[in-house]
């Protein structure tokens, strides 16, 4: 029951079932939803006060003119993400579909505090290109989808129950995804596994993802040195205020046919069940936001200034 009611962060809830077994695990697992009346978010924090109800909650509207520049936000070291069998079981987990990775993919740098394992890939969405569903907001535009790619702290070995106790325990990076228009199919990573959507349509279904795409493949288009950082929480109960946030400036381009695939595929439940629309958290109060900064001009300068001056001094 635990396990075919998880949520998008899954491993968390599996986490406390362990942790907690009997009643309290099942309410805990069964109690919170998108969209019925009785469990939608607007119920989160009363379900789950200890966090939802925070004051470092996620989603957030990220006003671009207020992100204070930071020269720490560096490159990011990405390892294992052109590896093309890293994917393995896509599942309908009856609030998102979810891509397991498997093991020895990591990230570290770009001003993170250590090296975080990279434990799975989700999505938000709306209802097809007509109505967007990605979590976070760039100015106030809400984009069609959203991908994330979780992490946690390598120190705790993949034990996200840890991880989430951690205030810097989670790393997630969020991709916001556009139509690419005037194409159907494309790009075509996106249409290897939007085309196997329709063998996970019951929720608690898995299917394996044939090596082919690698997590580079999905991220096609994406200039990963340009970024907004900010500290949050888990966008899903228990909202656990334990994620260092990481959102690129740049969209994934995704062709019309292949988003609208997501809101017309997956069930909540049986296949008597709703469709999976709307699984986005609603905007949360703002947060400090930082990027890198605006203009290089000065460190040119500085950069230039410096070479000179090596260049005298070897002279000397
Ligand atoms: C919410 O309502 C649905 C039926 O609409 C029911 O299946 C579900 O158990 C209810 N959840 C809670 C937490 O009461
Ligand atoms: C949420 O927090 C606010 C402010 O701390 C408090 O007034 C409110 O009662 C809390 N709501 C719940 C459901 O815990
Ligand atoms: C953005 O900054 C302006 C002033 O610089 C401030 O009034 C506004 O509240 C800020 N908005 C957010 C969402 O932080
Ligand atoms: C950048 O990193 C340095 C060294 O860790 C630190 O002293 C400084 O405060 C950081 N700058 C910002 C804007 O966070
Ligand atoms: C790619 O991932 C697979 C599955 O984990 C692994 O067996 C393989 O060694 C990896 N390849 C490289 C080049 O790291
Ligand atoms: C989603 O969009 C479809 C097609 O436009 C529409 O029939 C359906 O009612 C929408 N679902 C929701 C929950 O808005
Ligand atoms: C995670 O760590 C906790 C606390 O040390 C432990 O009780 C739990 O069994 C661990 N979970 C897993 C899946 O290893
Ligand atoms: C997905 O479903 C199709 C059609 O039922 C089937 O032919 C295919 O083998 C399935 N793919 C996987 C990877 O299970
Ligand atoms: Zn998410």
């Amino acid at each position: 029951m635990c396990i075919f009611q998880m949520n998008s962060h899954a491993v968390i809830l599996v986490a406390v079932c362990v942790l907690v077994p009997g009643s309290y695990c099942e309410t805990d697992t069964i109690s919170w939803c998108y969209n019925d009346a009785n469990c939608s978010a607007a119920h989160w924090a009363t379900l789950a006060p200890q966090y939802c109800n925070g004051t470092r909650q996620s989603p957030i509207n990220i006003v671009s003119a207020n992100a204070t520049g930071n020269a720490n936000l560096t490159a990011f070291t990405f390892e294992g993400y052109g590896n093309t069998s890293a994917l393995g079981v896509m599942k309908n987990t009856g609030k998102t579909v979810q891509v397991t990775l498997k093991p020895g993919i990591k990230i570290s740098s770009g001003n993170l505090p250590s090296i975080y394992d990279t434990l799975h890939v989700h999505l938000h969405w709306g209802n097809g290109t007509a109505v967007p569903g990605s979590e976070h907001t760039v100015d106030g535009k809400r984009y069609p989808m959203e991908l994330h790619i979780v992490n946690s702290k390598s120190t705790y070995n993949q034990n996200v129950t840890l991880a989430q106790e951690d205030s810097t325990g989670i790393a997630v990076l969020g991709f916001l995804i556009e139509e690419l228009t005037g194409t159907t199919g494309q790009p075509a990573s996106w249409k290897i596994l939007t085309s196997l959507l329709a063998n996970i349509s019951v929720a608690g279904q898995s299917v394996e993802v044939p090596a082919g795409i690698s997590l580079d493949d999905l991220l096609v288009g994406v200039d990963r040195t340009k970024y907004y950082r900010y500290l949050g929480s888990l966008t899903t109960p228990n909202c656990n205020e334990a994620v260092i946030w990481t959102v690129f400036k740049d969209t994934i381009k995704v062709s019309k046919d292949l988003i609208d695939l997501f809101s017309t595929s997956l069930h909540i439940n049986d296949g008597s069940s709703p469709l999976m629309v709307n699984v986005y958290r609603s905007i949360q109060p703002a947060q400090p936001v930082s990027t890198q900064p605006k203009s290089s001009s000065t460190r040119t300068g500085f950069s230039l200034g410096l070479m000179v001056l090596c260049l005298v001094l070897r002279w000397i």
